[in-house]
């Protein structure tokens, strides 16, 4: 199928080039020209697993292109909306300028029989305004609602090989057009067994809120059980172990550490519940505010951990932190717990170094005042304390006896939770877990 993909950020990069390799001829539109300039020579212009390999691959079979221009757009006969929806500076509510603008943008160009899909995560009711605006310009036109449930890190193989479809249109039934146009397009996930559910579109909408949100909270429940731990004395990371065997519960997401973070999960429990507020349910959202607030309260707790740590003050310590992106395997610094932790207690007066395997430049850019090193013997000498607060393999495997020969005083906070504490603590280190003995 031939196929216009706009917005080519996480989310349409990943999905321009998995929907090549589907077999489809697919152009990827972007604003950012810098963006387009990288993908047009099969470079990401993020670090995203397998990302780069497939862009190469695809891009010498000649179905994929990149360009700034809305009309390479026309003659396609699906195009997906894959632009971002922020926070609003100052508020909790969803910033829709770019759904909006790519929407209108796209309309000169839509013929009949056209399908629009929206991918992007959007406040419940988007779907249906946009829809009036498809059909007031282009009555034979459909827009569908397609949300996206790719992980950073996973996004190739999330992408081609999903979980589910899920599939909003109007009527809300699998007779409308669009079913059968996705259903091709999504033809090889599809025979592979990926289950599809055809809903109405704010149904479509809520599902991937709903998702996110069910997240959020499973990681804010176990936090909160990692705050009763510390109190009690018992050790969270057994715990999760224990309830996650009941597999109506299940141990996936029971990582209790420093907390969420990232473009998706913090940003989209907030405009959850400013449009639950629009909707006059706002009561049903209310325990998301305390789902946000266990979660913020993880990174002032880490300040005071480190505190501890060194001994009762922060001032002058040298502090090496390990890991700036929100997760591994990412180079995304948006809202990083880590970082914002390192920023925290550099503000204190800590010494602080941040290091980090992909998400430096990233890292630099958002918070200059930091200071940065690539290689971790060089990051971690002298310190006085070390923190990991992103859990990249590399450091899951770090070696506390060559370690220590680096380190001015051998104490590690593990904000993951991933280091075996007997080992560490053998090795002569001060360890510290979060809900953890
Ligand atoms: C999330 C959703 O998982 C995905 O389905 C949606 O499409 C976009 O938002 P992503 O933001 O890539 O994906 O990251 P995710 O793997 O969900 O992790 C989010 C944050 O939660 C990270 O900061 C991670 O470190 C943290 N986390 C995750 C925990 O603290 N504990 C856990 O047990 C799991």
């Amino acid at each position: 199928m031939r196929i216009s993909v706009i917005g080519c950020g996480y989310l349409g990069a990943v999905h321009a080039a998995c929907m090549a390799k589907l077999g489809h001829d697919v152009v990827g539109i972007d604003v950012d020209e810098r963006k387009i300039a990288e993908l047009s020579a099969a470079r990401a212009p993020f670090y995203e697993p397998g990302l780069e390999a497939l862009l190469e691959e695809v891009q010498e079979t000649g179905r994929l292109t990149f360009t700034t221009d809305m009309a390479a757009a026309g003659g396609r006969d699906v195009h997906f909306i894959c632009v971002g929806t922020p926070q609003k500076k100052g508020e909790n509510g969803a910033d829709l300028t770019f759904v909006d603008a790519a929407t209108i943008g796209l309309l000169p160009y839509l013929a009949p029989g056209d399908v629009v899909v929206g991918k992007s995560t959007v406040p419940v009711g988007t779907a249906a305004r946009l829809s009036s605006l498809v059909e007031a310009r282009q009555p034979e036109a459909h827009l569908v609602w397609n949300p996206e449930f790719l992980r950073e890190g996973h996004a190739v193989s999330d992408t081609l090989l999903p979980d589910r479809f899920v599939y909003g249109v109007a009527d809300g039934s699998e007779e409308h057009p669009a079913v059968l146009v996705l259903d091709e397009l999504y033809a090889t996930p599809l025979s592979n067994g990926t289950p599809r559910l055809v809903t109405d579109l704010p149904t479509a909408e809520l599902v991937k809120t709903a998702a996110n949100s069910f997240l959020a909270t499973k990681i804010s429940f176990i936090n909160a059980m990692a705050e009763l731990c510390e109190a009690a004395g018992a050790d969270v990371t057994r715990l999760a172990d224990a309830i996650g065997m009941d597999d109506r519960i299940g141990r996936k997401f029971l990582q209790a550490g420093i907390g969420f973070g990232g473009g998706c999960l913090p940003k989209d429990i907030r405009a959850f519940m400013a449009r639950a507020g629009e909707l006059g349910a706002d009561q049903a959202l209310t325990f998301l505010r305390e789902v946000d607030a266990i979660n913020m309260r993880r990174r002032s707790r880490v300040v005071e951990l480190t505190r501890e740590l060194c001994g009762g003050g922060l001032l002058g310590k040298r502090i090496t932190v390990l890991g700036a992106a929100f997760k591994p395997e990412s180079d995304d610094v948006r809202d990083s717990p880590a970082l914002s932790i390192a920023a925290q207690l550099q503000l204190q007066g800590a010494v602080v170094t941040v290091t980090d395997p992909k998400a430096l430049s990233n890292a630099s850019r958002r918070f200059p005042e930091l200071q940065y090193e690539q290689d971790l013997d060089a990051a971690t000498q002298n310190a006085d304390a070390v923190l990991l607060l992103t859990e990249w393999q590399e450091y899951r495997e770090l070696d506390p006896h060559v370690l220590k020969e680096t380190v001015a005083i051998p104490r590690i906070l593990d904000g993951r939770n991933v280091l075996d504490p007997a080992k560490w603590r053998s090795a002569g280190w001060q360890y510290r877990g979060l809900g953890r003995p």
